[in-house]
């Protein structure tokens, strides 16, 4: 199956939440759901039902509230995760189940402990098994690329025979190189007696920075007529293939790719932000398409050329990825109405009025602090556990700290754990050593810290947000804690506090790789 039509299959919401500490909650998970829709994605992976009940519940909210894409669970090559995988997709509208064993030598032997035929007939078994719950089932072969051609392409003709109707080729560990990974999948089309009943799919890691390149590989030398990425190229390690790339490449090069796509590209800069500001993995300024600078040129000869020809020194045009979308909508003296309704346009659903109106007093006090309220600055408030439904553990109530020259910085926190109230004090190196110091002498998580970083959420200025992200590590879990405030040292205590909310929560999470 060949035609000019390549499928556009998001899985940040699955491989792109593998990445230590991007885990993300149910409402978190609908909220990038109803962008990757808007953004016109045909496939998206919403998660792996069968991990965890967390999961579950987020597939299954994701399936009842999309309607235009595909809603996918990935599912291991098993009758109780594809049956798990298939409740929770119940009240989708288009519906896709995703199911995969690992078939190189060094998997089989070292993971799986199984030989040859078994993975062929457990493969077989469970697209058959998975067949009978949905229509549209797609089957990955894991860490296919190091797979042995022959017994790939038996496995894949099994599995095709058996009703599969996708069928993906993953660079799991990163390794193809593009012309090399292109004639691979070219070859195992044609050593597939029935590949043409079957869209193929490539699905390519970045570990050596080639994700985008080895795809667009897979569909320009290859055939492949999918391509999986996720947005900002967040995944496991170094990551998957980049959406935005991706997208931008077959767009900008159609002379060369030839490819239509059903992608609205201007909702690729918002799906961005609201990927990196959920879970604190900052997008690079030099980001192609995406990144701060993408379209900044600070040469002066590139200033004077773009000033007299735009296309002297730009091949995209930023507001077609987006950008101008941004771009300020509201201040002090919008009303109730004006932020409901670009609430709405953001995709931002609150259930209930007393929600929406939490959100718009937030709104309001911080139009007195800040004169310009952008789209970032909406995204990162009503992510404030104020205004969510999860209700969190800890909760920042005041804060006061002082900082004077040739003295140690001291701060004082209250904030609340559950019903109880804590004040604590602390001194520290900077004001948020100190901030941090007080919060951890009271709860004694006994996390490391092993990332802390602080950005302005909306332009380089003073006058912006600052948004903070604090990574934690404990007992083997890894969790990324986002705060935003014009004053950056509450932006750190509230995301030191999100990140000890997340280490607090008991969701169990299997690995999908597992
Ligand atoms: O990288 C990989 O092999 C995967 C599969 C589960 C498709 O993510
Ligand atoms: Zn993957």
């Amino acid at each position: 199956m060949s035609t000019d039509r390549l499928i556009i299959f998001d899985t940040t919401l699955r491989d792109g939440e593998q990445s230590p500490g991007a885990s993300m909650t149910k409402d978190e998970k609908l909220r990038i759901a109803r962008q990757l829709e808007r953004l016109r994605v045909d496939v998206i992976e919403a998660g792996f039902a069968a991990s965890s009940n967390g999961d579950f519940e987020a597939v299954k909210a994701i399936a009842e509230a999309i309607r235009e894409s595909t809603v996918c669970s990935l599912a291991r090559a098993n009758d109780r995760d594809i049956a798990r995988a298939a409740e929770a997709l119940k009240g989708a509208a288009r519906s896709r189940i995703h199911t995969f064993i690992a078939t190189s030598e060094l998997h089989m032997e070292k993971k799986l402990r199984m030989t040859r035929e078994q993975v062929l007939e457990q493969a077989r078994l469970a697209v058959r098994f998975a067949r009978n719950l949905c229509e549209d089932i797609e089957f990955s072969p894991e860490d296919g690329y190091r797979s042995d051609p022959d017994f790939l392409a038996r496995v894949i003709e099994a599995v095709i025979a058996e009703g599969a109707c996708t069928i993906n080729i993953p660079d799991t560990v990163g390794y193809a190189v593009p012309e090399l990974f292109g004639e691979f999948i070219r070859s195992l089309r044609e050593r597939v007696p029935n590949s043409d009943q079957a869209v193929w799919s490539v699905h390519c890691h970045n570990d050596l920075g080639m994700a985008v390149a080895n795809s667009l590989a897979g569909v320009k030398i290859g055939g492949a007529r999918q391509i999986e990425c996720t947005i900002n190229g967040l995944g496991e390690r170094a990551g998957n293939c980049s959406l935005e790339e991706v997208v931008m490449a077959v767009k900008t090069r159609r002379d060369y790719f030839g490819l239509q796509l059903g992608i609205d590209a201007s909702q690729i800069v918002p799906a961005s932000r609201l990927v990196s500001q959920t879970t604190g993995f900052v997008v690079q300024p030099n980001k192609a398409v995406v990144g701060a600078n993408a379209f900044a040129h600070a040469s002066g000869i590139h200033q004077d050329g773009v000033l007299k020809a735009r296309d002297t020194y730009e091949i995209m045009r930023a507001e077609d990825v987006g950008w101008s979308a941004n771009k300020i909508v509201l201040g002090k003296l919008s009303g109730r109405n004006a932020f409901k309704q670009r609430l709405q346009e953001l995709g931002i659903a609150l259930e209930s009025e007393a929600e929406i109106n939490a959100a718009f007093q937030r709104f309001k006090d911080l139009a007195d602090r800040k004169a310009e309220i952008f789209d970032e600055d909406i995204i990162a408030l009503v992510m404030d556990e104020s205004v969510t439904q999860e209700q969190e553990h800890y909760r920042l109530l005041t804060l006061a700290q002082r900082s004077t020259t040739g003295e140690r910085p001291h701060a004082e926190v209250v904030f609340a754990a559950g019903d109880a109230e804590f004040r604590t004090e602390s001194d520290g190196n900077g004001p948020v050593d100190a901030v941090l110091k007080a919060i951890e002498s009271k709860v004694e998580s006994g996390a490391e810290m092993v990332l802390y970083s602080v950005n302005a959420i909306t332009s380089g200025s003073t006058e912006s947000q600052g948004e903070v992200t604090v990574r934690l590590q404990h007992a083997g879990r890894v969790v990324n804690g986002v705060g935003a405030d014009p004053d950056i040292v509450v932006a750190s205590a509230k995301a030191y506090l999100s990140a000890l909310n997340k280490l607090q929560s008991k969701t169990e999470r299997v690995a999908a790789q597992g």
